[in-house]
């Protein structure tokens, strides 16, 4: 049940992301008013960001997010040395209520397009936390096999293509970096965009169709290896 509530939220993100064309288009038909495009709640508006308002700002993330964002806690993802990028579309996300978390929800609503690009160029620019501990080291070094090389027998394509050989994803292009993910969330977050539907864009549709030939023990692996990575 709760799954089907997460997934269908997921789903209305690329539908925002047309609501602007959608609503400029059915504006256009009226001749009268000029069309005036809806604003998208994805598209962020901001100046240079400041990294010290960040700082300041995300003083109340650290209880969950750990001291310098680099969390210890398995269920949170730390943001330290994640893509500005990635950070900015994820906070407009939860402000927007488009990506599942009621915590996230109430974190978020308050922020203004700057605060969140100041956050993400705070976040970005601090050291990721260690390495965790990985219980199996087979099952770590089949994820780390997969991750770079994928397995062209099963049409899985290498991580690393995208997220990049240190896993730190590529901030112009919005891929996420993936160090210092703990293997529970890791694994949690794959499973996700594994069972999501399609959503017709780039973002998250990558992840998704990238996973279809994986199987869990797959996805335990790379969750596994991706979460050694931080050196
Ligand atoms: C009460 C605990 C809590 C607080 C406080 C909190 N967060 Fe979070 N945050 C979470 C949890 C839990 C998740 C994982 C959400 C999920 O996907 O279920 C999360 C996820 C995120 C993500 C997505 C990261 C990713 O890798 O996808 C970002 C970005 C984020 N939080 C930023 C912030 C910022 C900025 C603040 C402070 C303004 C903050 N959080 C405060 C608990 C918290
Ligand atoms: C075709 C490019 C591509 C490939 C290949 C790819 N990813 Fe991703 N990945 C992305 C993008 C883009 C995002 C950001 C998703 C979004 O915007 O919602 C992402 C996000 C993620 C996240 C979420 C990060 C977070 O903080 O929550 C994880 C974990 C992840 N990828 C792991 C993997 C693993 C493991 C593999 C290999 C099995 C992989 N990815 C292969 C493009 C890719």
């Amino acid at each position: 049940m709760q799954r089907t509530v997460r997934f269908s939220l997921w789903l209305a993100v690329p539908l925002a992301l047309f609501v602007p064309a959608i609503s400029a288009l059915a504006q256009s038909g009226t001749a009268a008013k000029p069309a005036v495009p809806a604003k998208n709640p994805l598209a962020l508006t901001f100046k240079k960001p400041d990294p010290a308002k960040g700082k300041a700002l995300s003083q109340s993330c650290q209880g969950c997010h750990g001291p310098n964002l680099a969390s210890t806690n398995k269920a949170i993802p730390g943001l330290a040395g994640q893509n500005p990028s990635y950070t900015r579309l994820q906070l407009a996300a939860f402000r927007a209520k488009l990506r599942p978390s009621q915590v996230m929800w109430q974190q978020a609503a308050n922020l203004s397009d700057q605060d969140i690009a100041d956050i993400a160029a705070y976040a970005g620019g601090l050291k990721p936390g260690s390495a965790w501990k990985v219980g199996d080291e087979k099952v770590r070094a089949k994820g780390e096999a997969l991750f770079h090389k994928g397995d062209s027998g099963r049409n899985i394509i290498a991580c690393a293509i995208c997220h990049g050989d240190n896993g730190r994803g590529n901030d112009y292009l919005g891929v996420a970096s993936i160090t210092n993910l703990s293997p529970e969330y890791g694994l949690a977050i794959l499973k996700e965009f594994k069972g999501a539907p399609g959503f017709g864009v780039p973002h998250p549709d990558a992840m998704r169709i990238m996973l279809r030939p994986m199987t869990d023990a797959d996805l335990k692996a790379v969750a596994a290896y991706i979460s050694s990575m931080q050196k």
